[in-house]
């Protein structure tokens, strides 16, 4: 099989970024850009990020996870704790997030340390879902190889009828990371390939160090 996509062309004319209009806190920028997709662009599905973890086997692996709370902290999602990257943030917690808006041609790539949520934070998320994403957090040993959809299908009819008229618990293998950032890259695309890449490093706890960054 062979196609060749060379004349896959796009031109970026959307918009600019520089150094001059950007905040000190780069948490700020984020706040700025995610507000302005999620207005103008929310086919683009704002809170979609891609995490990236170094697995057990030493590879890279990026999926798509929903971010579900920013602070100045850090980012906050929801996951099976034993999953891929469950165990790859335990041995290893350095991740990096990226989104990538079209709309508006825009990538934002963050660079951080995952961590475990407090675990009532986890329950106060987990007792908002859903009933039918309570059970499906609990049904699923999520990335371990499964039978068959069957086994899944009859697993969850027997826990609907387990749980029927009580309170679905927040299984202790589910729950929240925050992944704190260590540097950010906003990415504004320009025409020309010739585009805007502003980064912003920590330097201290407070401290972050911009940069703009060759195209
Ligand atoms: C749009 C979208 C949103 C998703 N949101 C989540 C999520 O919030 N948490 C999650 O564990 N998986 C989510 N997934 C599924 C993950 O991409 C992935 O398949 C799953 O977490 C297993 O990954 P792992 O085996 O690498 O741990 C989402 C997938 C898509 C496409």
């Amino acid at each position: 099989m062979e196609k060749d996509l060379s004349n896959y062309r796009k031109s970026y004319e959307k918009g600019e970024l520089l150094l001059a209009d950007t905040p000190e806190n780069p948490m700020e920028l984020f706040q700025k850009w995610f507000h302005e997709i999620d207005a103008h662009f929310p086919e683009d599905e704002t809170n979609a990020m891609t995490i990236s973890t170094i697995g057990l086997d030493q590879f890279p692996k990026s999926r798509v996870v929903l971010l579900k709370r920013y602070t100045y902290e850090g980012f906050i999602f929801y996951t099976n704790y034993d999953s891929d990257k469950g165990k790859a943030i335990s041995a290893n917690p350095k991740v990096c997030l990226s989104f990538f808006w079209h709309g508006a041609e825009r990538q934002i790539i963050i660079k951080g340390e995952a961590e475990k949520i407090a675990e009532n934070l986890s329950d106060g998320y987990f007792e908002s879902r859903p009933r039918g994403s309570q059970l499906g957090a609990l049904v699923s040993n999520q990335s371990s190889i499964l039978e068959s959809r069957d086994s899944l299908d009859s697993k969850l009819q027997q826990l609907e009828s387990d749980y029927e008229g009580k309170e679905i618990p927040r299984p202790e293998f589910w729950g929240g990371f925050i992944v704190k950032p260590l540097e950010f890259e906003f990415w504004q695309g320009r025409p020309n390939r010739l585009h805007d890449r502003i980064r912003y490093t920590l330097d201290s706890e407070y401290f972050w160090t911009k940069n703009r960054l060759s195209p």
